[in-house]
């Protein structure tokens, strides 16, 4: 199978989001010849933020946003309106400035019930995403790492999340212990593309650890997203990498 996408190191943020806009556009144009739709699963987070404004000002015309279906890989417990919605955010940096069917946004609903809106997400799922070996199976899914080396909104200590059957699971910010509803990681390594965005500096030894497998990284939820018969790849800047950058990724 092709990888579209390759673990790239880009000097900084904008040019990292400009390298992987590119990439993602060229994506969606070779994929044409193979399917009709694709389904996609986008992090939150600030890192997407100027991969967002990149394909809204500079792209918008660049892609068939019409064969593009978006979910996303969670949200947090707050009204879309609210400024720490991933949702939110994706319409107001992307989704509100390109020519794509409201029905192609699949938000996750981050109101109170929790509970109703995981049975809720898990049904909508499964009536739209294709499926593989068990379970839903994106064609992309953009991740981000945090600076505790969460992904998704797995926490470290919240490993189960990897482990469950579930599609889509209840979380929790350890720290601010703000609610999260987040895809599960059998979902997340069932995609057939990865791929993380990190950038700054912050997050330097967490990403050194992961990619040169050193022990400790297991106790980063992102060190266990492994494709199980997808491509993986890392785009990040220099801050992130560090003496890593003359290692490959
Ligand atoms: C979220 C994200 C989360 C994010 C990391 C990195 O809802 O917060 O989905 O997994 O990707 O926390 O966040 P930054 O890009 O802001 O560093």
């Amino acid at each position: 199978m092709k990888n579209y996408f390759s673990s790239k190191v880009l000097p900084t943020p904008i040019e990292t989001a400009e390298m992987l806009a590119k990439d993602f556009i060229r994506f969606t144009e070779e994929m044409k010849r193979f399917r009709e739709n694709l389904y996609i699963a986008l992090s939150g987070g600030s890192t997407p933020n100027l991969l967002f404004d990149i394909l809204a000002e500079e792209y918008p015309n660049a892609i068939n946003w019409e064969r593009l279906h978006f979910f996303w890989v969670d949200e947090r417990c707050v009204p879309h309106s609210h400024i720490e919605s991933n949702y939110g955010t994706a319409i107001q940096r992307c989704f509100s400035k390109v020519k794509i069917p409201k029905e192609n946004l699949h938000p996750i609903m981050g109101g109170e019930n929790t509970l109703e809106e995981v049975t809720r997400y898990t049904g909508e799922i499964l009536s739209v995403v294709p499926y593989s070996a068990g379970y839903p199976a994106f064609d992309l899914i953009l991740l981000g790492m945090g600076d505790d080396g969460h992904t998704a909104s797995i926490f470290p200590g919240q490993e189960h999340l990897f482990e469950t059957n579930s599609i889509v699971a209840i979380a929790e910010n350890p720290i601010s212990g703000q609610k999260r509803i987040t895809l599960t990681g059998k979902v997340l390594n069932n995609s057939a593309e990865i791929v993380f965005m990190v950038t700054g500096n912050k997050k330097r030894n967490i990403l050194y650890q992961i990619i040169t497998k050193d022990p400790l990284a297991i106790n980063y939820p992102a060190s266990k997203i492994a494709p199980i018969k997808g491509n993986l790849s890392w785009y990040v800047d220099l801050e992130a990498t560090g003496n890593l950058s003359t290692l490959v990724l």
